[in-house]
């Protein structure tokens, strides 16, 4: 594997693979990479002769300080199951090749970003959007990966490539989950071994929420009822629990007035922020 920290290089490396006809899939990441990382870069595989990675803990989209800080950086073991997953490059900029200085560029998606993990988290989509652009252009992947576990970047950031024309496709992979559910995350590692159990509570309110639905409970009741499954903990405080159309992220309030709706869920568990989701109809 060949690991860039310069954008020039990596640019020159990949314009060479390309003249040669050679596709390139993109993965990007902030690392601390887990096996739900890993079945990205499985897809790129399959699916690219060339398969790039990129880890980059995005300063411009934590809005909590506290979280950038804590958040887990293992570079070494990261380095290493890229390796052995047979990925090709690794992209791992400093933030000041990144930022040279203090970026002025703000997104804003409308209603996409002023509900769920936007309305929580003030800010977030921009720096995310501004990070991926700059990625984008500088891999100028085919192909980009993205999980479904963060659903709301997944749809805004297909947003981001239909309205600026970057000459890409996006790949979404589904959700890589525990054997007892719990969605894998990066943030797990920051979890006690007690509050690593309590955290399956988020998977298990998206699957009773699913039930009580499908036997036409209705939304305002089944909110009810998420919010005191965690309530049951004390460590354990629900953020929000929310039915959206998957499509437009339009808050439902019945489940009947969209064709795909997906139950999101974020929660601190101690300290650490969790979010999952789940379709109402897989
Ligand atoms: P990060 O949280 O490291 O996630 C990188 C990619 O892995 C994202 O597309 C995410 O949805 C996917 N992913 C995370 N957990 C997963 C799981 N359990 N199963 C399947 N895929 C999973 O998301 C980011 O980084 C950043 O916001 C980024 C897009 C890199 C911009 O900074």
């Amino acid at each position: 594997m060949q690991i860039f920290r310069e954008i020039a290089p990596l640019r020159a490396f990949l314009v060479e693979k390309r003249r040669s006809g050679q596709t390139v899939g993109f993965v990007p990441t902030m690392g601390a990479l887990h096996p739900g990382h890993l079945s990205l870069i499985e897809a790129s595989k399959r699916e690219n002769a060339i398969t790039v990675c990129s880890i980059f803990v995005n300063p411009a989209q934590f809005n909590n300080p506290d979280d950038l800080k804590k958040y887990p950086r293992t570079l070494e073991a990261d380095q290493s199951l890229l390796e052995k997953a047979g990925c090709n490059v690794l992209f791992f900029p400093e933030t000041k090749t990144m930022y040279e200085s203090e970026s002025k560029v703000r997104f804003d998606f409308g209603d996409l970003d002023k509900v769920m993990e936007g309305k929580f988290r003030p800010g977030h989509f921009s720096g995310v959007a501004l990070v991926v652009s700059k990625l984008f252009h500088i891999v100028e992947p085919d192909t980009a990966y993205f999980g479904q576990k963060d659903w709301q970047q997944l749809t805004i950031i297909q947003h981001l490539v239909s309205e600026l024309k970057f000459n890409l496709k996006l790949k979404s992979i589904p959700t890589l989950r525990e054997p007892d559910g719990l969605a894998m995350s990066s943030r797990n590692t920051r979890l006690s071994a007690v509050q690593r159990k309590k955290a399956t509570v988020l998977y298990r309110a998206l699957h009773e929420a699913r039930q009580w639905l499908t036997q036409s409970m209705g939304v305002d009741e089944v909110k009810k009822k998420v919010q005191q499954l965690l309530e049951n903990d004390n460590e354990v405080k629900l953020e929000y629990f929310e039915i959206a159309d998957s499509v437009n992220l339009k808050l439902l309030n019945r489940v009947d007035e969209s064709d795909r709706p997906i139950l999101c869920i974020a929660a601190l568990v101690g300290e650490v922020r969790l979010i999952d989701n789940m379709f109402l109809y897989p």
